[in-house]
């Protein structure tokens, strides 16, 4: 029997709560209400019991996980077991008193989500009046703790010409790191793709300005580029391979093998219904596409299996109404055409309405 590596890291959703309504956020539609979130003691048990099977990264995020007053108390709780710690933050809320609190239970780093370089763009996308002004200023304070900064740039139709200002924007916030992240299409972003997707010219033109600055900014500012699989040929390895690599927790105590993974129809478990580690280890939604045992053609026997594992499950389910076909985003896929044809017709279309994320 083939011993199952230890995960790398855990994404925990402290909460679905959010000041901003960003139209391509990956979370559910379906949100959870802070009166099922997990408590305090919950999170620090299933960060000591992820700890325990080997996890490194301990990522702490949302909807806005900054909501949550008891941050640096599961911060302080990861260190001591001895895991990196991530804030990913929409940062509207953080502040010095709050940086000083978080900087103090250990924070070892922080990404912060733009939504434009400029403050019209960005706040109409956030959603938030002065959204984009708190950023700029979070970013400083970030710096001025010490901690290590990447800048989450978000980009899609509406506003990728403002991606050379994107840059600019992370080497005068003393970001180390910058990543441009296409949206991908799960979630709220799924549901509003239509006035996000990028033509083929915006996506082509995005993919110069990142090399150009890749060669101009070496040794300044790391670029990581992450481009919308609809123009892909190949599929990426979604989360280094189902089941693999990384898990996701949601609010209320879900364990997903991905953000997007409740979108399937498997029986997923609660981490306050079993450990962590058992639920890794056997529970039937983690085992079902974890490897390469469950492929079916083109990608069994394909040479790239465990190079992407045949990419991501939640797109396929979205895209073919099969969770175990190919990810369409291969170009060995019998839908590949389909996908490619639906992002040239939808980023044509004139309308740039989306529907801003809400709890119903
Ligand atoms: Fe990857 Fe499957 Fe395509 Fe091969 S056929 S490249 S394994 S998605
Ligand atoms: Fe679920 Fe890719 S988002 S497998």
């Amino acid at each position: 029997m083939t011993m199952l590596p230890p995960p790398l890291a855990m994404l925990m959703e402290l909460t679905h709560r959010c000041p901003l309504k960003c139209p391509y956020c990956s979370n559910p539609l379906g949100l959870d209400r802070a009166r099922d979130e997990l408590d305090t003691a919950t999170w620090q048990r299933v960060i000591s019991e992820a700890a325990g099977i080997g996890i490194l990264q301990a990522h702490f995020s949302g909807g806005e996980p900054m909501v949550r007053q008891d941050l640096p108390d599961l911060i302080r709780h990861a260190r001591t077991e001895g895991l990196y710690t991530n804030l990913i933050t929409s940062a509207v809320l953080l502040d010095q008193r709050r940086m000083t609190a978080l900087a103090e239970a250990g924070l070892d780093h922080v990404q912060i989500s733009f939504q434009g370089a400029e403050p019209d763009m960005a706040d109409r996308i956030a959603g938030l009046d002065r959204a984009h002004e708190k950023k700029l200023a979070a970013a400083r304070l970030v710096r001025e703790a010490g901690l290590a900064l990447t800048i989450n740039a978000v980009v899609h139709r509406q506003n990728l010409d403002q991606l050379p200002a994107m840059l600019d924007l992370a080497i005068a916030s003393g970001a180390q790191r910058i990543e441009v992240a296409h949206v991908q299409y799960y979630g709220w972003a799924l549901k509003n793709r239509a006035a996000l997707i990028p033509t083929r010219t915006q996506l082509d033109e995005a993919t110069r300005i990142v090399e150009d600055a890749r060669r101009r900014l070496a040794g300044q500012l790391v670029i990581d580029y992450v481009v919308p699989d609809y123009y892909a040929s190949r599929p990426k390895a979604c989360m280094g391979g189902w089941a693999r690599q990384f898990f996701n927790i949601t609010p209320s105590g879900k364990m997903l093998p991905c953000h997007a993974a409740e979108t399937l129809d498997l029986p997923f478990e609660r981490v306050t219904e079993r450990s962590v580690g058992a639920i890794w280890a056997d529970s039937p939604g983690f085992r079902a596409y974890r490897g390469t045992d469950w492929m079916a053609p083109p990608c069994r026997g394909c040479a790239r299996a465990e190079i992407d594992w045949g990419g991501c499950r939640c797109q396929a389910l979205a895209l073919t109404g099969n969770a175990a076909a190919t990810d369409p985003a291969c170009g060995l896929s019998p839908d590949h055409a389909m996908m490619a044809d639906l992002a040239v017709a939808e980023s044509a279309a004139a309308s740039d309405n989306f529907a801003y994320r809400m709890i119903s």
